[in-house]
């Protein structure tokens, strides 16, 4: 049983309080699923967001992985849609209106902001996206790409990737 303590208020202290938790979470556990699947699950109980989940690279597409949140689509092609899009730029996208962003695929008609997050194997590859979509226009901002950034990283450091 693992229970998550969360006081702040303040996003950037959140992320200062949850991120030694999620370390502690997954040390130990070679599993990458999961691993994924808990940090889903730390992220959308700190935070609420509609969806929060992972895609990962399967040749030349993206297809779904562990997830918090409404069902989603199960493949994502390269390039396409945000996701495919940091996957493509190898780089953090945050979308602050997903109808005013070109390629947006509307997963859930709820989702009206978007972050996504890629993650690096030891060759500064994509090997997987760390996704978040909210209800809210602009809820997403660089408190947290640098957060959910941080994920990202202890995952692919603890997966050897
Ligand atoms: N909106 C994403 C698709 C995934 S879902 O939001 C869960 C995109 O445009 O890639």
């Amino acid at each position: 049983m693992h229970e998550l303590h969360i006081s702040a208020t303040d996003k950037t202290q959140q992320y200062a309080e949850l991120l030694p938790q999620l370390a502690a979470l997954l040390d130990g556990e070679p599993n990458l699923t999961a691993n994924l699947a808990n940090t889903a699950s730390v992220l959308k109980q700190t935070f609420g967001w509609l969806w929060v989940g992972f895609y990962l690279v399967e040749e030349n597409e993206l297809v779904l992985g562990p997830f918090q949140g409404p069902p989603a689509c199960t493949r994502i092609a390269y390039g396409r849609g945000v996701c495919g899009q940091a996957w493509q730029q190898k780089t953090t996208l945050v979308v602050a209106d997903v109808h005013a962003h070109p390629g947006h695929i509307a997963c859930s008609p709820l989702s009206q902001s978007e972050i996504v997050v890629p993650v690096f194997d030891r060759h500064g590859n994509v090997f997987a996206v760390l996704d978040a979509d909210a209800e809210q226009t602009a809820v997403f901002d660089e408190r947290d790409a640098a957060g959910l950034g941080q994920a990202a990283a202890l995952i692919s450091r603890l997966h050897n990737c």
